[in-house]
């Protein structure tokens, strides 16, 4: 029986060896070829697929992580979602979904994208329909004081409409939304963690944000055919007003985005500092670059003036081509040769290094950031002489997480694998050190990873117990729910020699990136201040304001009522609901629906919320409450009466 039970285990894992080998195999062929994609190749890895997943993933999840009532995660996750548009909120070890924050995408629970307050956040064209109900979030990451995260904000990006937001931990609520001028596919985004100049300032006051597509500077129908004439524009935001500090134009393009410890440098990776236009193109150049800013250096050029404007942007932009700066000792960019076609750039939690994922070339490429300092003093006579190890890792290296021991963890997207390797070993390797041992073990995860992040793994407090693998391809491993499958999240437990499978999720398409955060260090609150909300109702003010057509409703919500049991309107007038919740108890929160007038959202208490709308068609309505708050709940509504 048992020799039986080996038998069919050693069967799928031929099948499945086979898969691996098939899709890494042809996967590279063909990008190195005729440039096929590497979802393609994941796709085809799909056929011939029909016993489920290897059966250690199975045994491991199911022997694992369960939080029973009574016990909390011991870790917050923040991931993005893709095309989604929203950012959410995941327990660890758990994998629990906690929430879903809306974003650049409407939601009709929350009744973001409805609300007054919602939609000025998103913003609205001028005949008041929101300007965009889209959006791609890619990259969250959090503020920083002392090197570690202060609780105080999450950022997330937006690559269609190159928009970044913020986001309160306290409430876990989108505050402030700001597009870039002049970019196009935002994609790289990533706050500092100091000032580069005044050492008192400690804590994060800058997001930069990356532009990965070449446009037309600016694109209002110009240089439509000569795509050698279009550009890419590194921003720089600033995270207490949201607005543009200012914005700097490179050569080639911007891909994921890091900073530094010390406040001084960012960098981004560039796939394409071929300037191509087209795939082959922009495969050409047997390097590409990780570009390093000089945060001080550009704003000094802004504070004198030496900038232009682009279009109607009043944004200052400095020129960081090479051809604008070819002294090291002036320049405000360094342009530092990594491998082919590079994918994500991530910074080392001892702060000494920047390590380069190599995509198309099997290989990491680890920059010494205290080099850096030293070609731009004129020191280092090529940006190449920074990098200290370039260690082969397997193929389709993408992302590399940390675990604070000098281990680096890099997901393997065509090896469906993650491999943890040395830091220090591999710059001995790179030194020549034959006996160095670099690569320490590698983990199939299922299927195609993407990015990886570890616990604290941004950070200075980076921990080493928790990586988790967020993988592009679920295949067979869950039941079918028609030609789209969910994709997976697989955490890893690193903090021993052998990274292990602990628990796994699937994951509604498509998260990208996330960090995770130490429980003690995330601090909500636990119901909003009244006083917060300048349009709050309260007794004194609360009841129905007519002038002419224009009308003001001020409601109250308390279990299980509104203020008003009937609220008289006449067809065509223009009416604002504002209503605040003055239930105290935490999640007690309520809803505000009107059928027939595609109006939903939701109040928590002591907060405040409004809608506008034109009473455009007659009859009586039923406000209702949407979310459950006491056993009178059904009974909770008011009679909206508009007369024809
Ligand atoms: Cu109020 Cu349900
Ligand atoms: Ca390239």
């Amino acid at each position: 029986m048992s020799d039986n039970k080996n038998k069919s285990k050693n069967d799928e894992q031929a099948l499945i060896d086979g898969r691996r080998r098939f899709l890494g195999k042809s996967a590279l062929i063909g990008l190195a070829t005729a440039g096929v994609s590497m979802g393609m190749a994941g796709c085809k890895e799909k056929e011939g697929a029909a016993k489920p997943a290897a059966g250690a993933t199975g045994v491991a999840a199911a022997s694992g992580q369960e939080i029973a009532p009574g016990q909390l995660d011991t870790y917050y996750s923040f991931t993005s979602s893709g095309h989604g548009g929203e950012m959410r909120v995941v327990g660890l070890p758990s994998g629990r979904t906690l929430k879903r924050i809306p974003i650049f995408n409407t939601d009709c629970m929350v009744g973001w994208g409805i609300t007054n307050e919602s939609r000025a956040i998103i913003g609205t064209k001028p005949d008041g329909t929101l300007k965009y109900t889209v959006g791609d979030t890619h990259h969250v990451h959090g503020s920083y004081k002392n090197g570690t995260y202060d609780s105080r904000w999450l950022f997330v990006n937006d690559k269609i409409n190159s928009r970044l937001a913020r986001v309160r931990m306290d409430t876990m609520e989108c505050d402030k939304i700001t597009q870039l001028p002049n970019v196009m596919g935002f994609h790289g985004m990533f706050p500092d963690k100091c000032d580069p100049v005044d050492a008192s300032i400690n804590y994060t006051t800058r997001v930069f944000c990356g532009g990965e597509f070449h446009m037309p500077l600016p694109n209002d129908g110009r240089d439509l055919d000569d795509p050698s004439k279009w550009g890419v524009l590194f921003s720089c935001v600033d995270a207490a007003t949201m607005e543009l500090k200012w914005q700097c134009r490179i050569d080639g393009n911007c891909d994921l985005v890091a900073t530094t410890y010390d406040g001084k440098y960012a960098a981004s990776n560039q796939y394409n500092t071929e300037n191509a236009a087209d795939l082959n193109g922009m495969m050409a150049a047997e390097r590409d670059a990780c570009v390093f800013f000089d945060i001080a250096r550009i704003e000094a050029l802004v504070k004198a003036g030496k900038f232009t404007t682009i279009g109607a942007s009043k944004v200052p932009v400095v020129d960081g081509r090479k051809a604008a700066n070819p002294d090291p000792k002036t320049s405000i960019t360094c342009y530092v040769p990594v491998a082919k076609n590079p994918h994500g750039v991530n910074a080392s939690p001892d702060g000494k290094y920047f390590v380069c994922s190599g995509k198309l070339s099997p290989t990491c490429t680890v920059i010494d950031l205290s080099l850096i300092p030293k070609w731009f003093n004129g020191e280092l006579k090529d940006p190449r002489d920074t990098v200290v190890a370039e260690p082969e890792v397997g193929l389709g290296p993408l992302h590399t997480a940390f675990d604070g021991r000098g281990n680096a963890y890099t997901s393997l997207f065509l090896d469906s694998q993650c491999v943890k390797w040395n830091v220090e070993a591999a710059i001995a390797q790179f030194k020549g050190d034959k006996k160095a041992q670099v690569i320490l073990a590698k983990i199939d995860v299922h299927y195609q990873p993407g990015h990886n992040y570890s616990s604290m793994g941004e950070t200075k407090e980076c921990d080493g117990k928790y990586l988790n693998s967020g993988n592009k391809f679920s295949k067979d491993r869950f039941l079918p729910v028609g030609p789209l499958h969910p994709e997976t999240e697989q955490l890893l437990d690193i903090s021993g020699d052998q990274p292990r499978l602990v628990a796994d999720h699937t994951a509604y398409s498509e998260p990208h990136d996330g960090i995770i955060v130490r429980r003690d260090v995330v601090k909500t609150r636990q119901i909003y201040n009244l006083e917060d909300f300048p349009n709050a109702v309260t007794a004194d003010n609360a009841g129905i304001e007519r002038k002419g057509n224009v009308v003001h409703v001020r409601l109250m919500s308390q279990a299980p009522a509104y203020s008003l049991p009937v609220i008289k309107l006449k067809k065509g007038d223009l009416v604002t609901f504002t209503l605040t919740n003055h239930d105290k108890v935490e999640d007690l929160t309520h809803g505000f629906a009107i059928p027939t007038y595609n109006i939903n959202f939701i109040v928590n208490p002591q907060e405040t919320k409004s809608v506008t709308f034109k009473a455009d068609h007659a009859g009586a309505f039923w406000i209702y409450c949407t979310h459950f708050c006491h056993a009178l709940h059904l009974e909770m509504r008011s009679r909206l009466l508009i007369e024809g």
